[in-house]
């Protein structure tokens, strides 16, 4: 055995080590080890303890280390309620469009709902859970469903009441609100960060609190998710309620009672932007009435009842230094200009959307020219005009390639309504193309879809160039040996990986069916097609010809699914290959039959369908509701059917007679209202 003097020597070694690595981390925000390695010295010294308890007398025992770097994992905690997503609006058209839809879904014929408008503020969201008035849990938005426990950071931010006192507070009460740090407090740090949403995300995600705090934060308050009881009855009543408990609610909202109205808070507020001292990016305007919200309720991803108005997108000037062209996992070539690197809204942007070949030929874009491009949110930078004084002599007119990467020549579809040439061109080879290939496996492995952690789209393009990965099965066979091997992978990396494979497994059948990648199946579509089949067994029954074009006939008839899904599931299935690549994949999955949301509803496990138009609401809500009261909704009259409701406006008389036919039960639009308020 070593002698005693020897390991004391080893272990303050080590120890040193240690303190080395926390300095580099915490002060001096400079890494030079992995997590791993870290957490390998930890372990070292943690067994030297056990194994020599006279080390753990010594003052500089490692549990004396201050700051001691912790675990780089939050804990995952489920939302009570959704974070969902806005949809977006660029101008007043599609505001009139968004006005349209709630109209229409209410099928309230009134001039103007009541909104409420508010800034949107470009920072990070956060979800706050009050239980009795106290601050129980804080939580990031994650993926929507299950946030990060990031309460402890969340709290450095003073303004964050930990507890509320009033009578009046409900029980339970998630409030939400967007984290950010003023611009002021930005310009101080601002080396270090892209822009101040970054530095927000960053300083929120800080393993330790204390550097959080290092970073001051600050935050508005805007909506909620669980309340319960619920005892507001508009969204400005909430607001200014949580304002007097102590949140930070932002003083710039207000009512909007018309069209104009809307106009003329977009460019008030347009005009402020630059003068406020936090980042924002739009307007969000909402229904104000919080029953009419609830009626409006959500698509998958975003809520009916609101939509985010954005502000024009920043703009600079650069020039274009060559055009290539991109594969999309449709198929679809999209041209883009490389340019010269050019700062936008705070980010460096060095490549710029050109759409299409016809969007080419209108603008008549070149190599060379000097283009104006504009940035907005998140999106691709489009390119805007072109400044044809700037122009050389020499400069020759763009030939648009007319073939894929792939080399396989590509086309332009015909539309079968308007017989119109797309202005899309696609390279229709499917997984025989290795870029189509690559691009349907980054879809695959999305937040959406098999939502692999640790697997995003660079981790796909690295496995896909050493061949790791050629189609989707191969995810499940990864040789873990090799990418422990490869730079930026370490045990804990891989390991991680492994988890998040086994766990996206088990998915439910709507988001497998959005995960194959079907073209113009989205999300919405996967959940209308997953209710219809309920179960894998069933769905793959569109593998085998025989049964294919009556299946294809009867989703047609599915409220939602047109010409052009049918077309193109139709298309999909067509294909042995996909139909081979589809079924490998099931092997590996375990795809949970689609589940009725509410299992205690007044329609629990009954199938309904409508017909007919619906005075007290439109047929889209009639549906929701009948979901909401855990009914299956079925778009064409079957043996299966339990129950059809007869709109009173033009209800179709074939489908009226086939339910006679089957004996199914028939309710008219007064009895169906009686069945819901009763
Ligand atoms: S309301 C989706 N109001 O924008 C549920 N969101 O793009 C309703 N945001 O995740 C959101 N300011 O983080 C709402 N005044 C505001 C907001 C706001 C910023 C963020 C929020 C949300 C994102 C949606």
């Amino acid at each position: 055995m070593k002698d005693k003097k020897k390991i004391v020597k080893e272990y303050k070694e080590k120890i040193k080590e240690l303190k080395k690595h926390n300095k580099l981390y915490f002060s001096d925000d400079n890494p030079k080890i992995t997590d791993s390695d870290y957490d390998l010295i930890k372990k070292e010294i943690i067994d030297m303890e056990k194994q020599f308890p006279f080390l753990e007398k010594k003052s500089f025992s490692s549990s004396n280390i201050v700051g001691s770097k912790p675990s780089n994992k939050f804990q995952k905690i489920k939302h009570l309620k959704a974070m969902l997503s806005l949809s977006n609006a660029f101008n007043i058209n599609d505001i009139v469009d968004f006005l349209k839809k709630v109209n229409n879904f209410l099928n309230t014929e009134s001039d103007f709902i009541n909104l409420f408008a508010e800034p949107k503020i470009d920072g990070i969201s956060a979800s706050l859970t009050y239980e009795k008035g106290n601050l129980i849990k804080g939580l990031s938005r994650g993926d929507g469903v299950t946030g990060e426990d990031i309460l402890e950071n969340l709290k450095t931010i003073k303004s964050i009441p930990l507890k509320l006192k009033d009578p009046k507070i409900p029980n339970i009460m998630e409030i939400r609100c967007e984290i950010f740090i003023s611009k002021k407090e930005f310009s101080k740090i601002k080396e270090k960060f892209a822009n101040p949403r970054n530095a927000a995300g960053g300083s929120l995600r800080q393993k330790d609190p204390k550097q959080t705090s290092k970073i001051p934060l600050e935050y508005f308050a805007y909506g909620f998710g669980e309340i319960n009881p619920s005892i507001f009855s508009k969204q400005s009543e909430f607001l200014n309620q949580i304002s007097k408990w102590g949140f930070s609610t932002n003083p710039l909202s207000r009512e909007i009672k018309s069209i104009n109205d809307i106009e003329k808070y977009h460019s008030e507020i347009d005009n402020l932007r630059s003068s406020l001292n936090y980042d924002i990016d739009g307007l969000v305007l909402k229904v104000n009435d919080l029953n009419l919200q609830k009626r409006l309720g959500n698509t998958s991803n975003s809520p009916r009842w609101a939509i985010a108005y954005k502000f024009s997108a920043e703009k600079a000037v650069t020039k274009i230094k060559d055009i290539i062209i991109q594969v999309g996992r449709t198929g679809a070539i999209t041209p883009v200009a490389k340019v010269e690197p050019v700062t936008v809204g705070g980010v460096v942007v060095s490549n710029a959307t050109l759409h299409n070949e016809d969007e080419i030929t209108r603008k008549d874009i070149r190599i060379g020219d000097t283009i104006e491009i504009q940035r907005a949110g998140d999106v691709i930078p489009q390119v805007l005009k072109v400044d044809i004084s700037k122009r050389s002599i020499k400069s020759k007119k763009f030939k648009f390639p007319k073939n894929c990467l792939c080399g396989a020549v590509t086309k332009k579809e015909v539309s079968k309504n308007t017989k119109k040439e797309d202005a899309v061109r696609r390279c229709t080879k499917g997984y025989d193309c290795k870029f189509i290939a690559r691009e349907k496996l980054k879809h695959l492995v999305s937040k959406e879809a098999l939502n692999i952690d640790g697997l995003g789209k660079k981790v796909i393009d690295q496995f896909w160039a050493l061949h790791l990965i050629k189609e989707p099965s191969n995810i499940f066979n990864l040789d873990y040996k090799k990418i422990k091997e490869l730079e930026g992978w370490g045990d804990l990396s891989v390991k991680n990986l492994q988890q998040a494979i086994e766990k996206s497994k088990n998915l439910s059948l709507e988001r497998f069916i959005y995960s194959i990648g079907i073209r113009h199946i989205g999300q919405e579509n996967a959940k209308i097609i997953a209710q219809f089949f309920s179960s894998v067994k069933e769905f793959t029954k569109l593998f085998q010809l025989k049964y294919r074009k009556k299946i294809l006939q009867s989703l047609a008839e599915l409220d939602g699914i047109g010409d052009t899904q049918i077309q193109s599931i139709n298309n999909f299935f067509s294909k042995d290959q996909n139909i081979r690549i589809v079924s490998n994949l099931i092997s590996h999955l375990n795809v949970i039959d689609f589940i009725v949301k509410n299992s205690e509803g007044k329609f629990f496990n009954r199938r309904l369908m409508f017909t007919g138009g619906f005075k007290r609401m439109s047929r889209s809500e009639a549906k929701s509701i009948a979901e909401n009261n855990g009914a299956k909704v079925l778009g064409s009259i079957s043996k299966k059917l339990d129950i059809l409701v007869v709109g009173d406006t033009k209800p179709t008389k074939k489908k009226i007679d086939q339910a006679k036919e089957f004996n199914i039960r028939i309710i008219t639009e007064k009895e169906w209202n009686d069945i819901l308020n009763s």
